[in-house]
Order: structure tokens, then sequence, then C-alpha cells
């Protein structure tokens, strides 16, 4: 049986990949120090190491030999970082240096990484494309953004396999509705649901790639096993289609309850997914009107 290894597997993603992987077969492991995920939410025949990933040697053992290591840990959110900017850095560059360190260490065959969108931070031109210049605009995208760099050098110089595929504003089951940084569908959803307006940062003009996790877990897979890439490729991991909060407010139906607009926060997001097509054979396959109309039931939503 072929070792994965998630790291963050106990978090909103890294949940939903290590449940798919299990189901594909695979031998999961999953490193997380709950610092954000749940523990009940590690799908059951994982082995569970609840670790920091700041702790290279005993993340080694770990690691040692795997087929893939899918880095998913971070403390995400641009927000966060904006409030924590020691903390944040340190899981999310020190940690991504970390799970490098011992991936190369351990030989492992491939380290899919977990990349962001918020990268492209504000572009004078949509949709987002691989080649434009990265311009982050919050502690937390330069941090991610110096991830896919260090997984760049890790092949380079190591020859260590990897690639990192920026996700763009994902959303499905297992998300967290509490905590001041949760992202904006669950907490619509969460809202709707207690019968609360919907609380829109800024005007709600703003646009979003809102891609389903299906979708992203299927890239994640097709990225491990595609001969096509393993050099430290950014890839573009996006539904292709950009909507505005406030249309996703009618979408979830319910009052909109303005509040003020984050810094950091990118005016649009929208990725050309054409590298990811090419490359991995991959394209997203959930509309987000189905992807929304799915949550609502789970949520108890009519
Ligand atoms: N959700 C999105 O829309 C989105 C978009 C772009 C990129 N990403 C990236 O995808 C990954 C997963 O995001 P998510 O939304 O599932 O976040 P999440 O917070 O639900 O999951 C991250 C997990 O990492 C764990 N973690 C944090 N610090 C750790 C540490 N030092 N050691 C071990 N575990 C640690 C947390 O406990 C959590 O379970 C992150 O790397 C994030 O930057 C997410």
């Amino acid at each position: 049986m072929k070792k994965i290894v998630v790291t963050g597997g106990a978090g909103f993603i890294g949940s939903n990949l290590a449940r798919t992987l299990l189901a594909e077969g695979y031998e999961v492991h999953v490193v997380d120090n709950l610092a954000n995920g749940k523990r009940e939410d590690v799908p059951n025949g994982a082995v569970f190491h609840e670790l920091d990933i700041l702790d290279t040697d005993a993340l080694r053992p770990i690691v040692d030999g795997a087929y893939a290591v899918f880095h998913l840990a971070a403390l995400p959110r641009v927000g966060y970082s904006y409030d924590y900017p020691e903390s944040s850095h340190r899981a999310n560059i020190d940690g991504t240096f970390s799970v490098l360190m011992a991936s190369r260490d351990g030989k492992v065959g491939r380290v899919v990484y977990a990349a962001s969108s918020s990268a492209y931070g504000s572009q004078d031109h949509l949709p987002f494309t691989e080649d434009m210049h990265p311009h982050p605009i919050s502690l937390y995208a330069f941090q991610k953004l110096a991830g896919e760099e260090y997984a760049r050098l890790f092949s380079e110089l190591y020859g260590l396999s990897t690639v990192s595929l920026r996700f763009f504003t994902v959303y499905g089951s297992n998300m967290r509705p509490d905590g001041g940084y949760a992202l904006a569908i669950p907490k619509f959803l969460a809202a709707k649901r207690d019968g609360k307006p919907l609380p829109v940062t800024g005007d709600g003009s703003q646009t979003r790639d809102f891609t389903h996790v299906k979708d992203v877990v299927r890239a994640c897979l097709l990225a491990m096993e595609s001969p096509s890439v393993g050099k430290g490729e950014v890839l573009n991991i996006a539904a292709g289609r950009n909507v505005s909060v406030n249309a996703l407010v009618e979408l979830i139906g319910g009052e909109a309850e303005y509040v003020p607009v984050r810094p950091g926060d990118a005016p649009d997001t929208f990725g050309d997914n054409r590298r990811a097509r090419e490359l991995l054979g991959w394209e997203p396959q959930i509309t987000l009107e189905d992807g929304i109309s799915e949550l609502k039931k789970e949520y108890g939503i009519l």
C-alpha cells in the first residue's frame, strides 16, 4: 500500500482530501497540531499524528519513503496574518520549509503544496494567469508565495519532486462557520440557517472564483500522479468564473449586513485554469449553483 501524508488533514480541505485518499486505497497519515483542525474531522482509517510541522525531527519518520506528501497545514486567512504576523509566519513559511526538509531527506516521491490565489493580490487584468507577476497585498499571501518558491527551489537544487497548486476560494463540506476568520460561505450559510443577516465585508462588489472542494481534491490526486509536473510548477486550481459576493448572497438568499472591509483582501480573484487542464487533465465539474444547493441541504436550509 502506498503511504501518503497529509499535513493539515484535520482541517477543511485536508480532511476532504484524506477521506478521498482512503477511499482510493492509500495508507493515509494525517499530521496536524489541531490549531484549527478538529480531531473528529480526521477520517476513520487514517493514522493521526498530533504534531506541529515545525518539529522536523518528529516529522522525518512519518514522511520517510512516502509516495507523496500533501502539504496543507497552515494558519490561513488574510485577517489572521494581519492580527498575528509572527505565528502565521512561523507556521506558513518555517513550517513549509520544515516539511520540505523532511521530505527531501525522506526521499518522498512528490510534494504537492497548497498554494493560494492570494499570491496574485491586485492585478491590472483578469483572469489571473500563472505567468503574471505575483503582487501579494497581505502577509498571508506573501507567506504562501514564499512556500511556492521554496518548493520550486527544493526541486531545482535537491531534485525533490514538487508542484504548487494555487487554490481559489475553496468551499464545500467540513467548512467551519465559527471564529472571526471564517470564510464567507460557511458564515453566510450559518447566518441564513439562524435567521440572521449575511455579513458581507465591504460593499459586496468584490468577486471570487469559488471552487468546490471536490474539484480541488481531484486536482490534488492528479497532481500527485501527473508526469507533466514535479519541478515546482505553479498551477491555478480555479473554477474559472468570478462571482460577486452580492451575487453569492442572492444565491443563498437572505438579507445582507455590510461590515467594514479588512486590510489585505483582494478586490477580485478569477483564475485562468488552462495550465491545470493541460498539465493535469483536470477540469472543474461542480458549478457554484450546484455546490451551494448541496450545502444548503447540509445546513438544513430549504
Ligand atoms: N480554503 C481556501 O479557500 C484556501 C485557498 C487557498 C489556499 N488554501 C490553503 O489550503 C490549505 C488548507 O486550507 P484550509 O482552508 O483547509 O485551512 P484549515 O485551517 O481548515 O486547515 C489547516 C490545518 O492546518 C493545521 N495546522 C496549522 N498549523 C499547523 C502546524 N504548525 N502544524 C501542524 N498542523 C497545523 C490546522 O490545525 C488545520 O487543521 C492551507 O495551506 C491554505 O493556505 C486554502
